[in-house]
């Protein structure tokens, strides 16, 4: 389903649900992350694109007395997510109703309904009240895949309230609104990329991101002769979230015993002169971000350049250091990146790496265009060997940001 037929599916399910058509319609994509991984909260560069895979919500004034806002879901992940006593008694088919004229509070952990209340907090805090308002939410982001499918759900929810309100949001301001609510509403310390990529993505273009200055860099790719395949290994080892916490506080010791703000400004030198005051594991960690920060500017360089062996040898790169230093893969990436890499350039795979937070979900290959298909058919066959388990595989071009579309 392109956008424009996501869209106009989202806006009759909504009259579906409702029983007239919506006045909004609102969308934002989920990302895959090209390179620069887990560099994101250490202040370094990510280069991550849009994908042809969005969140859709359709949605109008509230028709009921009450102050409330009705949310509801046609995406099965979403509701399945959703725990039953959450249900409000007044939505006869699921959904949830927000009381506007109680405080808001976090959802209990793990219910979808935490990203776009934490964005409605987040408005109601810079005092931008939309009102009572129906909403249903549609998506073709796989829920829980590495793909920012949370992202893509506040984004979708930040866009839709700016319509609502009629008060745009600076860029900026809007992906570290949409932070905050994953933070506090979410619980999930996460960095600022997949924010920023929903709200910024350009078609045709990746963006190169200095998470320090916060200052995006479009950086183009229009080559006809390559593709971006993104394979799903559709497992999810880790659900809390812990890891990456884990992680995160790894980086901030290594940064304080270098003695300096972040890892951003730590030179691969330095650290090896401070390694004997280092644990290991966290000299691994410091070691894969600063060489991470490295490679991602040298690839954005690379697809500049059209330069793709370059570009692949560094994805490679990515996913070794990432499997070793940083224990973020597992098994069924590792299979996927091996599979790829025993294809090779012979067979029109130039590179492959996990994508994402990591622990499951997918991964990202630059490939040959002709090649796309008997790649992806070599890479389902032999991950089904080895691991039993069906990957779903799909080819997106960069895509563009958030966008209110005409209902
Ligand atoms: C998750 C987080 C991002 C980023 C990546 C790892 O997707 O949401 O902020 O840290 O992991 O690169």
């Amino acid at each position: 389903m392109n956008l424009h037929e996501l869209a106009r599916h989202t806006a009759q399910e909504f009259a579906k649900a409702y029983g007239r058509p919506p006045r909004w319609l609102a969308a934002a994509p989920g990302r895959v992350n090209v390179i620069g991984e887990h560099t994101d909260y250490n202040d370094g560069f990510v280069l991550p694109m849009a994908i042809e895979r969005y969140t859709v919500i359709a949605a109008d004034r509230s028709a009921a007395a009450a102050p409330l806002i009705h949310l509801r879901s046609t995406s099965p992940g979403l509701d399945a997510k959703l725990p039953a006593r959450e249900k409000s008694g007044d939505l006869d088919s699921g959904g949830v109703a927000i009381d506007l004229r109680q405080p808001l509070k976090p959802w209990p952990k793990g219910s979808w309904v935490n990203y776009p209340a934490g964005v409605l907090a987040g408005f109601l805090a810079r005092g931008t009240d939309p009102g009572p308002f129906d909403a249903l939410i549609h998506s073709t982001v796989p829920l829980g895949g590495g793909l920012s499918s949370s992202a893509a759900l506040e984004v979708a929810t930040a866009t839709l309230l700016e319509a609502i309100t009629g008060q745009k949001l600076d860029p900026v301001e809007k992906a570290l609104l949409c932070q905050k609510a994953e933070h506090e509403y979410a619980g999930m310390p996460c960095g600022i990329m997949d924010q920023f990529i929903s709200v910024l993505g350009q078609a045709d273009h990746l963006l190169l991101l200095d998470c320090r200055s916060r200052k995006p860099e479009l950086v183009p790719m229009t080559d006809p002769s390559v593709a971006i395949l993104i394979t799903n290994t559709n497992v999810k080892h880790e659900l809390t979230g812990g890891g990456y916490a884990q992680r995160r506080a790894q980086c901030e010791t290594a940064a304080k015993i270098l003695g300096v703000p972040s890892l951003r400004n730590a030179t691969a030198d330095a650290l090896e002169r401070a390694k004997p005051k280092l644990e290991e594991v966290v000299y691994r960690r410091a070691r894969h971000v600063i060489g991470e920060i490295e490679r991602t500017v040298h690839a954005a360089a690379g697809v500049r350049a059209a330069n793709w062996p370059t570009v692949g040898q560094l994805m490679y790169a990515s996913h070794r250091s990432l499997r070793e230093d940083y224990e973020v893969s597992c098994a069924e990436l590792d299979a996927v990146v091996d599979i790829a890499q025993s294809i090779g350039p012979g067979g029109g795979v130039i590179g492959c790496r996990m994508t994402g937070g990591g622990f499951g979900g997918c991964t990202v290959a630059l490939v040959e265009t002709t090649a796309v298909e008997s790649i992806s058919r070599k890479i389902a066959a032999d991950y089904k060997g080895r691991t039993g388990i069906e990957a779903t595989m799909f080819v997106s071009r960069p895509a563009g940001g958030a966008t209110v579309l005409k209902p």
